[in-house]
């Protein structure tokens, strides 16, 4: 395995230019130099006396619906400001320097599809989207309450059923959505390399991604500024945060390609 900064993120863009199928695996790590906290980063304010883990689950809902709702609208918020660092855009770029590239996230942030990425599979939902919570029938993410301030927030009912509407997110407990992850456990038994950014390989069953790669004989590579789960598995690993190691593979590859 491989560690040494330049070293590693050359070693990472060998195994990318030859890979006709990249795959993309990230994590809330890849959205915290946006601003967005991590489930397991410090929160303060409202929001700070309640466990996330405790709030992302639909037994929590079904008994503080206004709760979970208002904390989903103040995630919201939170996305709608951040803006994007470099290293969505050098995913963006990657995917115009390899044959084939797709984007796994666990984010519900969509910000990868914010700044252009095209090919993303958001395996746990997006807080963009709305469903009702007995049959998950779709509702319209325009007539959904935004409260201003940090405050819980009574949720809609559906149109249809009238039950309760919640978040078009996975919770804790919940299956993955089953088209979205066909196509992602297949992509990651095809790909020549698999690019892990910043998960904590902590959360089942999108941590089983690149040991799927792994065992297909697919070069895994982790960008991440902490070991992991993953780092035991890759191939190599580039110690660092997503904003500047994404735009310096980038750099490595293309500079690769017009020697
Ligand atoms: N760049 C890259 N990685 C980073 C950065 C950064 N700037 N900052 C933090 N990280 C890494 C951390 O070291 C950690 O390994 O990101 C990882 C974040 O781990 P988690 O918070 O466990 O995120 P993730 O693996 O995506 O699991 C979260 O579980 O909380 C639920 O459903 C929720 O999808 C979410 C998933």
């Amino acid at each position: 395995m491989l560690k040494s900064d330049d070293a590693a993120i050359q070693a990472a863009a060998r195994a990318l230019r030859t890979a006709r199928r990249v795959v993309v695996a990230t994590g809330a790590g890849m959205s915290q130099e946006s601003g967005i906290p991590t489930f397991r980063d410090a929160v303060t304010g409202l929001w700070a006396r309640y466990d996330p883990e405790q709030l992302a689950t639909e037994a929590a809902f079904r008994r503080h619906p206004a709760r979970v709702f208002g904390w989903y609208a103040w995630r919201r918020r939170l996305v709608r400001a951040a803006v994007p660092h470099p290293g969505y855009r050098a995913l963006v770029a990657l995917a115009g320097l390899v044959p084939e590239l797709t984007i796994v996230t666990q984010n519900v942030d969509g910000l990868h599809t914010r700044v252009g990425s095209r090919q993303v599979l958001e395996l746990h939902g997006s807080l963009e989207r709305f469903s009702c919570v007995e049959a998950r029938h779709p509702f319209p993410a325009d007539r959904a309450p935004e409260p201003e301030a940090d405050m819980e927030c009574e949720p809609p009912r559906c149109e249809r059923c009238g039950s309760l509407v919640r978040p078009d997110v996975v919770w804790f407990g919940e299956l993955l959505p089953e088209r979205v992850t066909a196509q992602a456990w297949e992509l990651a038994a095809s790909c020549q390399a698999m690019l892990v950014v910043g998960t904590s390989g902590l959360v089942q069953p999108a941590a089983q991604l690149p040991f799927i790669a792994r065992d297909a004989g697919a070069s895994v590579i982790e960008v991440n500024p902490e070991p992991t789960e993953i780092s035991g598995l890759a191939h190599v690993v580039c110690r660092g945060r997503a904003g500047a190691v994404l735009p310096a593979l980038v750099a490595a590859l293309t500079e690769g390609a017009t020697r």
